[in-house]
């Protein structure tokens, strides 16, 4: 099934300068990016943004981290788009993902992990919403 998930290459891939090579990474998938930008999250944004984690130890931590300079943040569009950006992304944890995954390549611990991806259809639609507005997004009917 085609779907949309939400994508952001997070601050510490952006100073690395891999946006590219994640970019690269995300095409040869054939995952599709339909819209993107760089910005940079206000504490404030992140912490609505990652919403879930508030009563987590390490949530000062990443709400920090978010917000520690600019982010691209990107829509891909593909069939089983949520679980395929998963597995190119592989685990949270950096230091046990495996070569060829994007934290595997670029990520360097359990925080500075390099991508965010949507976990399910519903946070995907949320997540999306979150940063761009339907009429951004092509053929999108009702939000995604
Ligand atoms: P994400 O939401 O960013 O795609 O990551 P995820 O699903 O793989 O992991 P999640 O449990 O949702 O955690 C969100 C982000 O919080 C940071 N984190 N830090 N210090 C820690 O123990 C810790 N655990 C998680 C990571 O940046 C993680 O991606
Ligand atoms: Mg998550």
């Amino acid at each position: 099934m085609k779907e949309r998930t939400l994508c952001i290459v997070k601050p510490d891939a952006m100073r690395k300068r891999v946006a590219g090579r994640i970019l690269a990474m995300i095409e040869e998938r054939g995952l599709v990016p339909v819209v993107a930008r760089i910005l940079t999250l206000a504490p404030g944004d992140a912490e609505r943004f990652y919403a879930v984690h508030r009563e987590r130890k390490f949530f000062p931590d990443l709400v920090r981290f978010m917000s520690s300079g600019p982010v691209l943040v990107a829509v891909l569009e593909g069939d089983e788009a949520i679980a395929r950006w998963r597995d190119l992304m592989g685990p949270t944890d950096a230091t046990k993902a495996p070569k060829g995954t994007i934290r595997g390549e670029f990520g360097t611990d359990v925080e500075k992990n390099a991508v965010h991806g949507s976990d399910a259809p519903e946070t995907a639609r949320a997540e999306i919403g979150f940063f761009f507005a339907s009429l951004e997004l092509p053929g999108a009917t009702a939000g995604v």
